[in-house]
């Protein structure tokens, strides 16, 4: 297992002692509404996990056939729900245009130009029931995997739930990655058909999408087809028999389309995510857990009501679009807020704009995001009316105490609750988090594990640490919306997340425990970066830089970051016959944009001949780390096989500092 700092030990500075209890009138009306009830629901889910996760499945999700069984669990191969029959886009649509709610609004949408459109649920229903004949129409069978390469437009809900609509797995592609990265994905889960857009609007430029796509649809062989939606009118290239029109499908397809039942088990969506080697893991998710997850999380983590309108800022690309933009709020028939452009576009106040003109209640983005806003400002929300919000949340990274003081001051106007929610792409659901009328808030903390979730903290070989001491974060049960595996490599599976703490699920966090019982998330302990949010892996962005022709090694680290919590320093040596300079260090940036996406854009990139090493022929990252960080190094470097490098580096740092 990898060391988390340079001294080796977990060790967390940070000492907060504000405490915020639950306004009393938030909590009189909450879901889940004392501490006392907090703890009561979760002990009773930790002496019989199997009643409390189906008593949650039967209160929140229509099932067209019960389980036989609750928990089928073969370490570390779990089955949820087994025997049971359920469709999810029939529990976040359908079911809510049986009732009074046909007419609700389950999307509100803006476009980065300004344009709006809201669906009902009802119109959700034709248009995905639709897009499911679309689809089938192309050949798509139960079970076949299609990718979505969207930007956040309601086409992307729509075309998620139609896939789900007819049990065939999705795959969305962030529309920010780049054509190899799209193509990277779509060779992995074999896709057959490959859903884009002209072009997606970002901060006034037209992003490409369809060019890209392309791209990527050159090299995969699997793919049959593409659908294009026509978002923009940028002119695009065309390969008859293979490009489709979206709006040329639909206006043939009928808008009748059962729901088809499928097994609790099977599977819903893939997901890419960066873990610690270069290639981004699929992570998958099936179809019961999942929902029982997202819409229980929803419920008690988001309080939501009826008369909600609720705004999660993630993009669909992540998996925090996929629970709490998607299936979460839609499973509870909530009305979603959906937004498909930057924060500083056309100026700084975008966001609060859009709470103000929609009279958003409960608002879920980053810290990376709430860094920006505090750097652009108080007078940017100041101008809106922000008195319709109830409930802030916090996703992604750990959020600096500053950073949580101000969302709750300047944007939740000192009375909405923070909800600082820990989880990840494989955990699927909220993990640990305040129930906001329930558990006392302290800024910079997830405090506890939700009901039915038992983390611990613990050393290298799995024993407990004292209270306040740092270790390994990992998950002693299985709970309903984990991952099943990484799509077509269980050994990896297991070998990641299963086999340092064997018999626990270790999440690659750190954190500690304090005296209260408040988790401290302190970030990553593997090769994993967290750059504003998105994962990537230190070689990923490594193997993009020696793809390029003039590099003949690359070291990648992270380095802090006061917005985007950290940011990217690679440490590259040259092949010979290559000089460096500002030409070249231009170009390597471009190339990593070009083979993975601009969020994996190196910030610094140090030229250098030789890389610390150890006589084994390790990468030292610890000490470039901090180099990056321009810190002196502190721990031991006897095992370096070259102690001049860290001169000669030093030196160079000098020298072009
Ligand atoms: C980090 C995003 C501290 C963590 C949902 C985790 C957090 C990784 C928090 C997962 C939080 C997420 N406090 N750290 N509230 N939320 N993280 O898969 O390191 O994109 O392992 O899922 O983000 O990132 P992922």
């Amino acid at each position: 297992m990898p060391s988390p700092t340079s001294s080796g030990a977990i060790t967390s500075v940070l000492q907060e002692t504000r405490v915020f209890p639950p306004p009393a009138e938030f909590a009189r009306a909450a879901h889940v509404s004392s501490l006392e009830q907090y703890q009561e629901l979760w002990n009773r889910a930790k002496d019989d996990p199997e009643g409390f996760w189906a008593e949650q499945a039967g209160r929140l999700i229509s099932w067209f056939k019960p389980w036989d069984r609750v928990l089928d669990w073969n370490p570390p191969f779990a089955k949820w729900f087994e025997g049971a029959l359920v469709n999810a886009s029939y529990n976040c649509v359908d079911r809510h245009c049986e009732g009074p709610n046909k007419n609700k609004a389950a999307l509100i949408w803006e476009g980065e130009p300004g344009d709006r459109r809201v669906l009902r649920y009802q119109d959700l229903q034709r248009e995905v029931a639709r897009f499911a004949n679309v689809l089938k129409g192309l050949g798509v069978r139960k079970g076949d995997v299609v990718a979505l390469y969207l930007p956040m437009i309601p086409e992307l809900v729509v075309a998620a739930l139609a896939c789900a609509r007819i049990g065939a797995p999705h795959t969305v592609v962030f529309g920010g990655f780049s054509a190899e990265a799209l193509a990277g994905r779509i060779q992995d889960c074999k896709a057959k058909v490959l859903v884009t857009a002209d072009g997606g609007y970002r901060r006034g430029k037209v992003v490409p999408l369809k060019e890209n796509a392309d791209g990527a649809a050159a090299v995969c062989p699997t793919l049959q087809h593409v659908v294009v939606y026509r978002r923009t009118g940028l002119d695009v290239a065309w390969s008859h028999g293979r490009d489709h029109w979206w709006h040329e499908l639909e206006a043939n397809a009928s808008a009748v389309c059962p729901p088809e039942p499928v097994d609790s088990e099977h599977p819903l969506f893939i997901l890419y995510t960066s873990g610690s080697t270069g290639k981004p893991k699929g992570i998958l998710h099936t179809t019961g857990g999942y929902l029982v997850g997202t819409a229980l999380t929803t419920q008690w983590v988001f309080d939501i009501k009826d008369d909600d309108t609720y705004w999660c800022t993630a993009d669909v690309g992540w998996v925090t679009g996929h629970s709490y933009l998607v299936y979460g709020p839609l499973a509870l028939g909530a009305t979603c807020v959906m937004f498909e452009g930057a924060p500083n576009w056309p100026d700084e106040g975008r966001f609060w704009k859009i709470i103000e003109d929609y009279r958003v209640t409960i608002l879920y983005t980053a810290p990376t995001a709430i860094r920006a806003f505090m750097k652009w400002g108080e007078q940017f929300p100041r101008r809106h009316d922000l008195s319709s919000l109830r409930l802030l949340g916090s996703v992604g990274e750990p959020i600096n105490p500053e950073a949580w003081m101000w969302y709750h001051k300047v944007i939740g106007g000192g009375r909405c609750p923070v909800v600082d929610t820990w989880w990840q792409t494989e955990t699927g659901a909220i993990m640990i988090s305040p129930l906001p009328g329930a558990t006392p808030t302290v800024p910079g903390s997830a405090t506890r594990p939700l009901p039915g979730i038992v983390p611990e903290v613990v050393t290298k070989d799995g024993t407990p640490v004292g209270v306040n001491e740092g270790g390994f974060l990992i998950v002693k049960q299985p709970w309903p919306s984990m991952l099943r595996t990484i799509y077509g490599d269980d050994d990896r599976y297991k070998a990641q997340y299963w086999s340092d703490i064997p018999g626990s699920y270790f999440t690659g966090d750190g954190a500690r425990r304090d005296e209260n019982g408040n988790f401290w998330i302190m970030g990553r302990v593997d090769d994993v970066l967290n750059v504003a949010g998105h994962r990537l892996s230190t070689m990923e962005v490594e193997s993009a830089l020696v793809s390029h022709r003039a590099v003949a090694e690359a070291a990648v680290v992270g380095k802090p970051d006061d917005l985007k919590g950290q940011a990217i320093a690679a440490f590259v040596t040259l092949e010979s016959g290559y000089a460096a300079s500002e030409e070249l260090r231009k170009e390597l940036r471009n190339h990593v944009v070009k083979e993975i996406g601009a969020l994996a854009r190196p910030d610094d990139i140090h030229f250098t001949d030789a890389l610390p090493k150890t006589r084994s022929g390790k990468i030292m990252r610890r000490l470039l780390r901090d180099i990056a960080a321009g810190v002196e190094s502190g721990g031991d470097t006897s095992t370096l096989e070259d102690l001049s490098v860290m001169v000669r580096l030093r030196r160079f740092e000098q020298k072009a500092g």
